[in-house]
């Protein structure tokens, strides 16, 4: 099983589109993947799959209050989605601290683990982090982004995670943007063009990769998905802290 935190520094810069996409597209290559929003504060997972009415989310499982496997939602290509509560008691009642020690009701048959890690560096940014073993990065082709993506590396290393690389989102081969040969410290493992179906999808509530498979993005996507399997992972070694 590979858990991966997916972070930026900023936000806004797709985090969510891509870890929705991503993990259908692994889930269609056949592999068991399980996607949860680690964003407790600002949940955006459960619109994105029309799961904000669901009884059971994963602030419930951070309370004590259900099991894992009860919080489990299943979505396109059976990728399990791990939805947070969009209503503000609920939101109040989670435990982000408690998300690292829950990775151990992961169901074992579990390849990938994809959580979507707020930005900035508050406690539920931590947590997130610390529920992953790998971190792959997302920025958009800036500097500011690219450099604020490179502080969370920091922060994702120091935590003991394994950076694997970034992904640039919102890629328009702009004369200012920064290209792939300017990024030195960490391999550039896709990417993802601007693309209006993105944002078609959100307004129609369906995933990218549900509405167009074949659509720039979603092609990107998929490439990612299959460099992704390729790797090998940090995998089994890592233990998860109780703290
Ligand atoms: N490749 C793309 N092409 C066009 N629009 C995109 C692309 N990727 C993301 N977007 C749009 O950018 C906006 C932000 O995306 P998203 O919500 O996934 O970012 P985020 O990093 O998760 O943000 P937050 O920090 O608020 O959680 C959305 O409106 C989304 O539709
Ligand atoms: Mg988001």
């Amino acid at each position: 099983m590979r858990r991966i935190a997916v972070a930026s520094g900023k936000g806004g810069v797709g985090r969510t589109t891509i870890v929705a996409s991503l993990g259908i597209a692994l889930a269609s290559l056949g592999k068991e993947t399980v996607i949860i929003d680690g964003s407790l504060t600002t949940p955006d997972l459960a619109l994105l799959f029309k799961l904000e009415k669901s009884v059971y989310t994963l602030n419930d499982a951070l309370a004590g209050d259900a099991m894992f496997i009860d919080v489990m939602h299943l979505g396109p290509k059976r990728v399990k989605i791990v939805p947070a509560a969009v209503a503000l008691e609920q939101i109040r009642k989670a435990r982000p601290e408690r998300l690292p020690e829950l990775m151990r009701q992961v169901p074992k048959k579990t390849d990938f683990v994809l959580i979507d890690v707020p930005s900035g560096l508050s406690r539920e940014t931590v947590s997130a982090m610390r529920a992953g073993q790998e971190v792959l990065l997302v920025a958009t082709p800036e500097m500011t982004s690219i450099s604020d993506a490179m502080k969370t590396r920091l922060i994702a290393e120091f935590l003991g995670l394994a950076p694997i690389g970034i992904v640039l989102n919102r890629v328009r081969r702009e004369e200012f943007e920064l290209t792939r040969n300017e990024i030195k410290n960490v391999p550039v493992l896709a990417e993802i063009p601007e693309d209006e179906k993105v944002r078609q999808a959100l307004k129609q509530g369906k995933p990218l990769l549900e509405l167009d498979s074949k659509s720039p993005a979603a092609k990107a996507i998929k490439e990612l998905a299959r460099k992704l399997l390729k790797m090998k992972g940090v995998a089994s070694k890592t233990v998860i802290s109780k703290k």
